[in-house]
């Protein structure tokens, strides 16, 4: 499945997602800017913040309650905001959009 990434400028990356890794690991291994991942995915650290495209919200699987508690703490927070390393892709979730925050901190 592809993910299309759009940074805060516009800027777009279209990559390769493998089955079972998550949004977050996905932009890390293609170098996309703006999702750091600094806890490696363990739902730690908020800095893999990106907002979903809403025509896909209903697609992906609801906020948990430890991803809700980061997000509380993150900048930038809109109602379609996610961490990107809670969502593993699937071959159904191919042509994901995600937007990127202006920064991560
Ligand atoms: Fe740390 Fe997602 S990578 S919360």
């Amino acid at each position: 499945p592809k993910i299309l990434f759009i940074e805060h400028n516009g800027k777009e990356h279209l990559v390769d997602a493998e089955d079972g890794k998550s949004v977050m690991q996905t932009a890390v291994e293609n170098m996309v800017p703006g999702i750091v991942g600094d806890c490696g995915g363990a739902c730690s650290c908020a800095t893999c913040h990106g907002y979903v495209d809403p025509a896909w919200q209903d697609k992906i699987p609801p906020k948990g309650e430890t991803e809700e508690m980061m997000l509380d703490g993150a900048m930038n927070v809109e109602p379609n905001s996610r961490l990107t390393c809670q969502i593993l892709m699937k071959a159904e979730l191919d042509g994901l959009v995600v937007r990127l925050p202006a920064s991560q901190f």
